[in-house]
């Protein structure tokens, strides 16, 4: 990594330490935010992945006061939540819709989820993969007509196969690497902007 990239790195971990959010992903999320204009007053926003909690806090303030966030994760938040935030302790292949609130029940589906990584380049993909689809099926489900979908990818092989699933259920569909993505990382975002009437993925 060059230095002046390091640096901003550096930039966002101590811009988010003294701005109270626990991590900085936050400002990946308020850059797809601001280019897509995603979210908005009053909705109802699934964040999948959500510990340690930075999305949902962003997300929280973007929505208040009318608007809620819940966020499912296998861990808990490391820190106190706003109090239109509510978090499941949940992993997202055993959860069902309707424990959700079912069909069209959110405006907007964030998924920030991604495994833990074993340095195997393409299992690590592959795992990402699964989980970004994961994630899709869930939103193609609970959204509501028009909604929105963000949800984080290792690129690899199976990348085409979810940009293509994830074009076929949005009127939009586009690929963000935000600044605040690391520069050794091949993480990118899949953003669907106005969920159509394509039939849920099985
Ligand atoms: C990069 S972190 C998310 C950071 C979060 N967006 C924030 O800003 O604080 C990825 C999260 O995905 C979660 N995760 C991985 N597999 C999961 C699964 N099967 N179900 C639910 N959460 C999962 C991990 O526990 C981890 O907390």
């Amino acid at each position: 990594m060059s230095r002046s990239r390091r640096r901003t790195q550096d930039h966002f971990g101590r811009r988010a330490r003294r701005e109270g959010f626990p991590a900085r992903s936050v400002y990946k999320l308020e850059e797809i935010d601001r280019r897509v204009r995603l979210l908005r007053r009053g909705q109802r926003v699934l964040d999948l992945g959500s510990s340690p909690g930075s999305w949902a806090i962003y997300a929280a303030s973007r929505v208040a006061p009318e608007g809620h966030v819940l966020g499912v994760d296998i861990k808990a938040p490391t820190g106190a939540l706003p109090a239109h935030v509510e978090h499941r302790v949940l992993d997202v292949f055993d959860l069902d819709v309707d424990e959700l609130g079912g069909p069209g029940s959110f405006d907007v589906v964030l998924s920030d989820m991604a495994p833990s990584t074993t340095g195997q380049r393409a299992l690590d993909q592959y795992r990402s993969f699964e989980l970004y689809m994961r994630a899709l099926g869930l939103a193609s489900v609970l959204l509501r007509p028009r909604g929105g979908f963000v949800g984080k990818i290792f690129q690899g092989a199976e990348f085409p196969e979810a940009q293509a699933a994830t074009s076929a259920l949005f009127d939009k569909a586009r690929v963000l690497r935000p600044d605040a993505t690391r520069d050794s990382s091949y993480e990118v975002f899949l953003v669907g902007l106005g969920r159509n009437d394509a039939p849920p993925l099985a």
